[in-house]
């Protein structure tokens, strides 16, 4: 199998609640993959159990065909799996650049020549070297976000995660961190929760569709934009996507 990613029957209940439910999910490696779907349809919860912060109730996950189903989430970092939260995670009362050296202390260890380059690097790439200095919790949302996908990004990540990156974002903002994940792209496989459809099309090479906890459609995003049940589900819940 040449996925770099898979789940087989991958499922959570939380208290009977069926969040994410047997789901088979193959991540091919260099594309762009979207996770769409209404509102509490499992999307946080099925990443949650891909980065190792909440257990499978049963069902397996491989990671370039190793079994890391019950792998600590720090031990999944370090082979290669970097992610960022649907809330906020940043150190609001460190500054940018230290919350970015911490991220690629976790790769590169004690040499400090070498985390203050890629610290350097990386706020270039996403349009932070400005803001270094500046208390992360004195940035506006959509820099945190921002400064969020950057202390991925330090981690050289081979799977970056990304849960709704976007939200928060201005219309500016959004382009420039549209062209950021297609750079991305090119050395890293990317998984997106994004709520906005424009982006989601401009970006993902394919769509999976999630809704109750179960795949409802994948394909590419032109197949996923005509397909009635993908509509049916959206409107059925008054999601605005
Ligand atoms: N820790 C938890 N304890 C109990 N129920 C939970 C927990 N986390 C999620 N759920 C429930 O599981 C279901 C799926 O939630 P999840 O957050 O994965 O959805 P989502 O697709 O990410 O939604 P959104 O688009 O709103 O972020 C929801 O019904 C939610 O209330
Ligand atoms: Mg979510």
């Amino acid at each position: 199998m040449s996925a770099l990613l898979s789940t087989r029957a991958l499922s959570k209940s939380f208290a009977g609640l069926r969040a994410v439910h047997e789901v088979d999910f193959d991540l091919e490696p260099g594309e762009i993959r979207a996770l769409i779907g209404p509102n509490g349809a499992g999307k946080t919860t099925l990443v949650s159990m891909l980065i190792g912060r909440v257990a499978p109730t049963s069902g397996t996950i491989h990671f370039e065909g190793r079994d890391i189903t019950r792998l600590p989430a720090h031990a999944r970092v370090r082979l290669g799996m970097a992610y960022t939260f649907q809330i906020t995670s940043v150190f609001a009362r460190l500054d940018v650049a230290e919350n970015v050296a911490l991220a690629a202390r976790r790769r590169l260890g004690g040499d400090r020549a070498a985390v203050a380059r890629e610290t350097a690097a990386v706020l270039e790439r996403v349009g932070l070297a400005g803001h270094g200095d500046a208390l992360a919790g004195d940035l506006s949302y959509g820099h945190q976000r921002l400064l969020e996908l950057a202390m991925g990004l330090a981690q050289a990540p081979r799977l970056l995660i990304l849960d709704e990156p976007t939200q928060g974002l201005a219309e500016g903002e959004i382009a420039a961190f549209r062209q950021l994940i297609r750079d991305v792209a090119a050395d890293a496989t990317v998984l997106l929760i994004e709520h906005n459809m424009g982006v989601v099309m401009a970006l993902a090479d394919r769509i999976t569709v999630l809704d109750f906890g179960e795949v409802l459609a994948e394909g590419s995003p032109a197949g996923i934009h005509a397909s009635a049940a993908v509509q049916a589900a959206y409107l059925g819940t008054g999601a605005d996507a």
